[in-house]
């Protein structure tokens, strides 16, 4: 979730800590700061530290290309130093193109973006993730034949860049930003249906956007995803210290665990072919 700034080496400590002992998975915010220009390397090295069962190395979608004649990129060479840093198991490369809209100082371009993914994805094990917008079939169905491994949908439901960027746009006095942010607030695909959209590819999902509680993540389970993620669910305690990051996760494993035991689940595999009712407006979204 976070890194490259001061304060980030403490957040990510406790979570790297407290994801090592409850033994979840853990992804670092864009590296972009520290394998471009050196920026805070120890605010993401700290996680390497700690054995968490399963780390992310994360970049953004519009550092692979350039933005403006003679950028640097993060190509092969920075995407190594990027998993190095915090000894990886995965490369995540994230969307946020309707964040980078509302951005006054935002990086537009995402022409070669698809066929940059590629050629990392040749090179790396990559999972791409959006960031509150979810990912279509159509995309990742272009991304899977492009050997991308995994997906984390990231749909709407939870944190809106939209709405994040809207405020700092006002703040700037950037008004064609500031009205964008507005109306573009809630766009995309709610986390759900992205889910239920790319579990037939027959590749690993990670739900997000809006995982709030162990329920949340039971309920990710059995629409077939494999593992569940969050990032606001956790900013509070992880910027509180390492106890409150532990509670927060002892919580949503608990609660996970209550889920199971009343769905009759014995394991994940069990949870994953729960039966499950889809209601409201996912239903209508599916319908089509
Ligand atoms: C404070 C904060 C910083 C984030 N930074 C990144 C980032 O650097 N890279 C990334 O892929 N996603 C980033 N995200 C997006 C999350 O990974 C996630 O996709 C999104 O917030 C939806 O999940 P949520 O509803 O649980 O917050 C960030 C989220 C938050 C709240």
């Amino acid at each position: 979730m976070t890194g490259g700034f001061p304060d980030a080496k403490k957040i990510n400590e406790n979570l790297a800590r407290a994801a090592a002992e409850v033994g979840v998975a853990m992804g670092v915010g864009s590296e972009r700061a520290a394998v471009l220009k050196g920026q805070y390397p120890e605010s993401y090295s700290c996680v390497a530290q700690y054995a968490v069962p399963l780390k992310f190395a994360n970049i953004g979608a519009p550092q692979i290309i350039p933005q403006k004649p003679h950028d640097q990129v993060v190509g092969p060479t920075e995407v190594r130093a990027a998993m190095e840093l915090i000894h990886a198991d995965v490369l995540a490369i994230h969307l946020n193109f309707l964040q980078e809209m509302v951005q006054p100082e935002g990086d537009r371009k995402a022409r070669g973006v698809l066929e940059q993914i590629g050629v990392l994805a040749a090179q790396f094990p990559v999972l791409v993730k959006e960031t509150g917008a979810g990912i279509s079939r159509a995309v990742a169905e272009d991304l899977r034949d492009r050997k991308v491994r995994a997906f984390d949908v990231s749909g709407t439901g939870g944190t809106s860049f939209a709405a994040v960027e809207h405020y700092r746009a006002v703040a700037q006095g950037a008004e064609r930003e500031a009205r964008v942010g507005k109306t573009f607030w809630d766009w995309g695909i709610p986390s759900p249906v992205s889910v239920l959209q790319l579990v037939p590819l027959g590749l690993p999902v990670v739900a997000s956007g809006g995982v709030r509680s162990g329920l949340d993540v039971a309920r990710a389970l059995s629409l077939g995803a494999s593992a569940a993620g969050t990032a606001a669910g956790v900013l509070r305690s992880a910027s509180e210290g390492y106890e409150a990051t532990r509670r927060e996760l002892d919580h949503l494993v608990h609660e996970l665990k209550v889920a199971m035991f009343l769905t009759g689940s014995r394991t994940v595999a069990e949870l994953q072919r729960a039966p499950h009712v889809i209601t409201g407006e996912s239903r209508q979204w599916l319908s089509h």
